[in-house]
């Protein structure tokens, strides 16, 4: 059931777990997870980033297809459909196209023309009935050809963002997207906290959740995180299982070539990493 992200995070903050927001590449990728969702009872957020919104042929594809798989799959559980670190044209076009959620990442701007542009979208977005992330201090690493450093967010400017009316919050704490590497500090609680403390109960959001500890996850949940994204870990489990098809000459017998065969153990390896991520976050159940 298609809905905004915002009543499903405030209940999950309320209720001390987090729900996953698993960025989608494709059909497989999408029916994956709703499947996963509906099964395990779990809220779930499907997220797009601009660049697989056009490999999918643009936000009005991705939205047609996953309104029909939504409803032609009888998924009944909460489903939000969410922009991943939009731009503010991106922004627009997900808005047009009928998504339920968007993220404007504004972080790469000077504090205050992030602020004048997240408002602005605040006001589309909610006149709309969509809910709205916001960012301050960049997420590190690459994700989609967007790159940042990385950073802890300052609390004061996560204050005046959050201030805006957004729905929920991505805050730097040391996170950041893609595999870390071996010397990553680990996530800086004490910027979570600050953060906390700064902008009360907003519900925060976890970017970069692949290959983070879980007592690291299960720690920033307790201590405000109502989201959390993963989409590195998904990648490499399907690209392990698809590989390990072909390398066993799967594809060479009885019609293996078939590509709805090829890419089933990659579907199967998505729904068992999602499973996995929430168990890990707490929301089995919580549909
Ligand atoms: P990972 O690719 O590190 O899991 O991060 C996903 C993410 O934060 C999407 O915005």
């Amino acid at each position: 059931m298609l809905t905004t992200a915002k009543e499903m995070l405030q209940k999950a903050e309320a209720g001390h777990y987090a729900v996953g927001a698993f960025n989608i590449n494709n059909l497989e990728w999408t029916k994956a997870i709703l499947q996963t969702a509906q099964e395990l009872q779990s809220p779930v957020i499907l997220g797009v980033s601009e660049g697989a919104g056009k490999y999918m042929c643009g936000f009005n594809t991705v939205s047609a297809m996953v309104k029909a798989m939504d409803s032609e799959l009888g998924i009944t559980v909460p489903v939000a459909l969410h922009l991943d670190h939009g731009t503010y044209e991106g922004s627009y076009k997900c808005i047009k196209a009928g998504f339920t959620s968007i993220m404007f990442d504004g972080s790469h701007y000077p504090i205050d023309e992030n602020i004048e542009k997240t408002k602005e979208l605040v006001s589309v977005a909610h006149h709309l009935g969509l809910s709205i992330e916001a960012e301050v201090g960049a997420i590190g690493g690459e994700e989609d050809g967007v790159i940042a450093a990385g950073e802890c967010a300052d609390p004061e400017e996560c204050k005046r963002i959050t201030d805006l009316g957004i729905d929920m919050l991505a805050a730097g704490i040391g996170n950041i997207h893609g595999v870390y590497p071996p010397n990553w500090a680990g996530l800086s609680f004490d910027t979570l906290k600050a953060i906390r403390e700064a902008t009360g109960d907003i519900p925060l959001v976890l970017h970069g959740g692949t290959g983070i500890p879980d007592d690291q996850v299960k720690k920033a949940i307790s201590l405000g995180v109502a989201k959390v994204n993963v989409n590195t870990e998904c990648q490499i489990v399907f690209t392990a299982a698809v590989r390990g098809y072909i390398e066993a000459d799967k594809d060479k017998v009885s019609k293996g070539f078939d590509p709805r065969k090829v890419l089933a153990p990659g579907t199967e390896a998505i729904k068992a990493k999602v499973k996995e991520k929430m168990e890990l976050f707490g929301s089995v159940g919580k549909a």
